[in-house]
């Protein structure tokens, strides 16, 4: 059998997934996966559609196809995101069509999830047979155990090729409204002296619902607002992936991102993201915009502000953009103040929503608000934190001076207090009488100091 591979790495084939599909491919000698370079590739691919057809003519021809691609930013690279836009701005789907296809990641599985929830969504709007993910660990593939359940995983997708398995749709087409958001006047009511609240726009066409809802929400304020449309941003194009920012956080791209982010992102109060939705997720060029904030680590550029969110279309339907919009906000340590969507097809609610987000956006920065994290934080956190303390401490020398210097190496190792705790019960229950009577006490005792905040505070 022949099988398509979609190679998602910037770096082409000097790509530690490419060395996951290589092992594969000399495991199965007897089919052929024939790797084609999209995210190295892409503006090839979109500069000529002599090249994109040829990729077409690929998918076309084979038996089934993998979508192999490195994790970037809670999702794939904005190269890749851009390959999956362009099959449907140059008419292509047909080419997908009930072919069989699987997802395979090597990551750090930092949110791993959302990023095959998008290629499956991805998959399923195209109408492919979707058989499965494998979500490796970047290092699976050094250990005996996660090279044989690699190996299943590809023997499991080359059996329902030939066995013409059946697949079910995960995810529930997408429905979109052909609403005209027409704004009334803003009130300027919302004072926001003293306070710097950015627009980071993403808007191709003025006449747009996003285009009106950043106007009408800089309306809002009593002083200006500074709205950036990304689409003017000198990006030269996506992260390449080849990690030299990580000793001193320098670029090797020499446009005009990284003086745009230190001249302009580095002293708001209040940042907001505003983009239409594209397929399953914000656009490949906001996801660009994303990406090449990379060359500053795993170390947020802005900590402790307001984020809030301008969407034009479903987001409603789509819970996993939803989820990385939160994981965004809390990943930066930041607060997210608010979402706001069209999605409601009225205009004057529309208008209200964009007024709320506004005041809150304000209050909150006045009040230094943060929200406690959720899991989509805390978790993150602790990967991070994890992984720069050891595997990536090199090449990642910034981030290790960063969390050093912040107190992020929050170990729990190093929790004094609980642990001596912990440690004295632990010993005490040793003892079945006194099992018995910590048995019988512990509901109570637990909301002791819970009580006395509540009575002194
Ligand atoms: C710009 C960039 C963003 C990344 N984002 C993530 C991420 O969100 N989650 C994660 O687990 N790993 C992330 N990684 C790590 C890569 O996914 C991982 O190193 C992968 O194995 C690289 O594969 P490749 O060599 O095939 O490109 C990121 C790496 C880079 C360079």
């Amino acid at each position: 059998m022949k099988v398509a591979v979609l190679n998602g790495s910037p770096k082409g084939e000097i790509s530690v997934t490419v060395q996951y599909i290589k092992f594969i491919q000399k495991k199965f000698p007897q089919h052929e996966f024939k790797l084609i370079n999209i995210s190295h590739d892409i503006i090839k691919i979109e500069k000529n559609r002599k090249n994109f057809n040829a990729v077409i003519d690929e998918i076309k021809n084979a038996d089934g196809v993998i979508w192999a691609f490195p994790l970037y930013v809670f999702l794939v690279a904005s190269q890749y995101k851009r390959f999956i836009e362009l099959i449907s701005e140059n008419g292509a789907e047909e080419a997908f069509k009930d072919k069989y296809t699987c997802a395979l990641s090597t990551s750090i599985h930092f949110y791993d999830n959302t990023a095959h929830n998008y290629v499956h969504a991805v998959c399923d709007d195209l109408g492919m047979k979707y058989t499965g993910f494998f979500s490796a660990d970047m290092d699976e593939i050094f250990t005996d155990n996660g090279r044989s359940i690699l190996l299943k995983w590809a023997a499991d997708f080359l059996a329902a090729i030939e066995n013409k398995s059946p697949c079910a749709r995960a995810h529930a087409p997408l429905v979109y409204n052909k609403f005209a958001y027409k704004p009334g006047k803003g009130s300027g009511k919302i004072d926001n002296s003293g306070l710097k609240i950015k627009v980071l726009a993403d808007i191709e066409d003025e006449n747009s619902n996003i285009a009106a809802m950043v106007k009408r929400f800089s309306e809002a304020f009593s002083h200006k607002i500074e709205v950036f449309n990304i689409r003017n941003i000198d990006i030269k194009g996506g992260c390449l992936g080849c990690i030299q920012c990580g000793f001193d956080n320098i670029c090797i791209y020499k446009d005009g991102y990284v003086d745009f982010v230190n001249s302009n992102m580095r002293d708001e109060d209040v940042l907001i993201f505003a983009g239409p939705i594209r397929d399953r997720f914000l656009s490949a060029r906001m996801k660009m915009y994303s990406d090449r904030g990379f060359f500053n680590g795993h170390v947020p550029l802005r900590t402790g502000i307001q984020v809030g969110f301008l969407v034009a279309g479903p987001l409603s339907q789509i819970g996993n953009l939803q989820e990385v919009i939160q994981a965004m906000a809390e990943m930066g340590e930041n607060n997210l103040a608010g979402v706001v969507t069209d999605e409601s097809a009225d205009s004057k609610q529309v208008d209200a929503l964009l007024d709320n987000l506004a005041g809150k956006c304000v209050d909150y920065a006045r009040e230094k608000y943060m929200a406690p994290r959720t899991f989509l934080g805390e978790g993150g956190h602790k990967i991070f934190r994890d992984a720069i303390w050891a595997r990536l401490h090199f090449p990642f020398a910034a981030d290790y001076r960063y969390y050093e210097s912040h107190g992020l190496f929050d170990f729990p190792q190093q929790d004094q207090r609980y642990l001596e705790f912990s440690n004295q019960m632990y010993e005490m229950i040793k003892d079945p009488k006194m099992k018995e009577m910590v048995r019988k006490m512990i509901k109570t005792e637990m909301i002791k100091g819970y009580q006395k905040i509540v009575e002194t505070k």
